[in-house]
């Protein structure tokens, strides 16, 4: 799988590209990230992507040309199963879509700035619009930070064991069970005698009961969902 990430500040998204599971995920060969610099498409010598908005509303709009040669040159290049613009008034972004997002082979995902982009690219090039919640960022880097953490630790072979990344929180509407590790017992606090009892079918039931009662409790609008 490859990600292309379109941005207006590469450096923000360089570390978290080269870092933990995603940075493994690139060194074992399973994904491509390339974040391209929107500034390297500018015409302008000033290498200015934004303008002052028609109307004369306040704030800067990114401008259409220096998006279009971007995604027109990658485009050009291979074939992609979406082109993404990160915005707060997108489709929120959720564990299905980074499921059906993570089949893909190649994605763009333009992070948005300013006041917004030209709305001609959102008509003509975007294919999806995603908001990873309803709150306003500085910027799309994050969502794109966000989202590309979301889709890459599910492509298989990223996270060692399989199994792990399936009852992860969400994945079937139910919070995951509490987890615990050695020693059985710190300052008085006990791990739950059933995981030291080595009985595998009453963990089974122990972490489905758990899943099932920190979801009712915590976020009842899940179990709605199933
Ligand atoms: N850009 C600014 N706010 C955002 C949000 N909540 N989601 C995605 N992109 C954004």
């Amino acid at each position: 799988m490859r990600i292309d990430i379109i941005t207006v500040l590469p450096e923000l998204l360089q570390n978290f590209t080269q870092e933990s599971i995603v940075g493994r995920a690139q060194r074992k060969g399973l994904v491509e990230i390339h974040v391209h610099n929107l500034r390297d498409y500018s015409t302008d010598k000033w290498r200015r992507v934004d303008d002052y908005p028609f109307g004369g509303f306040a704030g800067m709009v990114m401008q259409c040309e220096p998006i279009d040669r971007c995604i027109s040159k990658l485009m050009a290049e291979r074939k992609y199963d979406e082109i993404i613009f990160t915005t707060p008034d997108g489709e929120q972004f959720d564990q299905p879509m980074a499921n059906t997002l993570s089949l893909a082979e190649n994605l763009i995902i333009l992070c948005g700035h300013y006041k917004g982009i030209d709305y001609r690219i959102r008509e003509h090039l975007i294919t999806k619009e995603v908001s990873i919640g309803d709150y306003v960022l500085t910027g799309g880097e994050l969502a794109a930070a966000v989202m590309t953490d979301a889709i890459v630790r599910i492509v298989p072979g990223v996270i060692g064991d399989e199994q792990s990344a399936l009852s992860d929180s969400f994945q079937d509407n139910l919070l995951a069970a509490p987890v615990y590790t050695r020693p059985a017992e710190y300052k008085g606090w006990k791990v739950p005698d059933v995981l030291l009892s080595g009985h595998e079918a009453k963990i089974k039931e122990w972490e489905l009961n758990q899943s099932y009662e920190r979801t009712k409790r915590l976020r009842p609008d899940l179990l709605e969902k199933k």
